[in-house]
């Protein structure tokens, strides 16, 4: 099969033959118009390379860090909801993915296999455990302290969902799916754990009220580095900064909240200045080639995360297919990093302008 299945998109077309419409629907889907879920990916062909050639990259080192931990390549897995949906056993084959090719996974609040499960079986999968503020703040804590427990080494809390984005889960032939009665089940049991009688529902996973300070907060609670998810601006990023975060992902969620911002490539250099090396950048959205991660890497991410292509891999073959999609972008990230005659990640970040946006050859006139 693997013979057939040479870039992410070939796993973006075999998935549909795989899984239910309605299960693609919902990985696929995004806010309304679907406009910054193209852009996301779209965007990516408005920056430009400009290699340096002649250099000995026989050589290469695509290995770094993220949140203090090692990684052999900057592309990690994004927190996704319901890998149920995929694969039977879900959250399970994505962390043996991530631990066959020694990188790292958030696992989503919205996750379907308990982080004790995960912790038994995979222990040595870096993990770190992705947090929102939900209404009823004993439920965070409760995951946090769980997640400490079970051998999660940082936080990272998305932001950008005070309030559930509209979103339409709509199959080829217009039927609309319907994934509610799936139920993450970490966030059910630390519900319990707290005394609540009463089944979890939707509004109690989101917080209108949440601010800045929230984030304080949270770093009360915990002596793991908290990571925020959802930044997009320059004045997102200095609030984040004021609140002692330890990085930053900028993210639109995948475009399945706000429909209509910047792409998160195109939203990374403003929030790289602004930033100005006081903390990790970190990005998500539209990865899906090795040269958008070297793009990305060169504009000043520290690492990408991936939230689609993983979930297609584990819809084609579980843990196999997850870690097939994680391998076919790591050797397209190193061979365009030959290309670019870098061979390391600190090299592809400090060599000026390796990567433009197209704009650039209209100055150079
Ligand atoms: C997500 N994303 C997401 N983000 C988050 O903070 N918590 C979550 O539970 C989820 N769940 C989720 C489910 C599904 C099906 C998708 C597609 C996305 C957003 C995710 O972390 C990430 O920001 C985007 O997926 C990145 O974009 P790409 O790689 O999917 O283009």
């Amino acid at each position: 099969m693997y013979e057939q299945l040479k870039c992410v998109e070939d796993f973006a077309k075999l998935a549909s033959q795989k899984i239910p419409p309605e299960n693609l629907a919902f990985y696929n889907g995004g806010a309304v118009g679907h406009e910054t879920v193209m852009e996301n990916c779209e965007a990516y062909k408005k920056w430009k390379f400009r290699p340096r050639l002649l250099r000995d990259v026989s050589e290469v080192d695509t290995s770094t860090t993220v949140l203090g931990s090692e990684i052999s390549f900057p592309i990690c897995i994004a927190p996704t909801a319901l890998h149920c949906l995929a694969t039977a056993d879900a959250e399970i084959s994505t962390a043996q993915a991530a631990e066959a090719v020694r990188t790292g996974y958030v696992q989503s609040a919205g996750s379907t296999k308990t982080y004790e499960e995960i912790s038994r079986k995979i222990p040595g999968c870096l993990r770190w455990c992705h947090l929102q503020f939900f209404k009823h703040r004993e439920m965070v804590e409760n995951l946090v302290n769980r997640a400490e427990k079970c051998g999660f080494t940082g936080f990272v809390v998305t932001i950008d969902q005070s309030v559930l984005g509209k979103r339409i889960y709509r199959t080829p032939d217009g039927k609309h799916a319907d994934t509610t009665h799936r139920k993450p089940i970490n966030m059910a049991k630390s519900w319990k754990a707290i005394g609540k009688q009463n089944s979890l529902t939707m509004d109690d996973c989101f917080d209108g009220r949440a601010q800045w300070d929230s984030l304080d907060w949270l770093s009360s609670i915990t002596k793991l580095p908290v990571v925020v998810k959802g930044i997009l601006t320059e004045e997102m990023a200095l609030e984040a900064i004021k609140h002692n975060v330890y990085g930053i992902i900028v993210s639109n969620h995948g475009g399945r909240q706000i429909d209509g911002t910047f792409s998160t490539i195109d939203s990374l250099p403003e929030v790289v200045k602004a930033v100005n090396g006081r903390c990790d950048v970190y990005l998500d959205g539209g990865i899906r080639k090795g040269t958008d991660v070297a793009k990305a890497i060169a504009l000043g991410a520290k690492a990408v995360f991936v939230g689609r292509p993983i979930l297609w891999g584990l819809a084609c073959d579980g843990k196999t297919g997850a870690q097939r999609v994680l391998e076919i972008l790591r050797d397209e990230f190193t061979l365009t990093m030959q290309q670019l005659g870098v061979t390391s990640i600190k090299e592809l970040q400090s060599t000026p302008n390796l990567v433009v946006h197209e704009s650039f050859v209209l100055r150079k006139r």
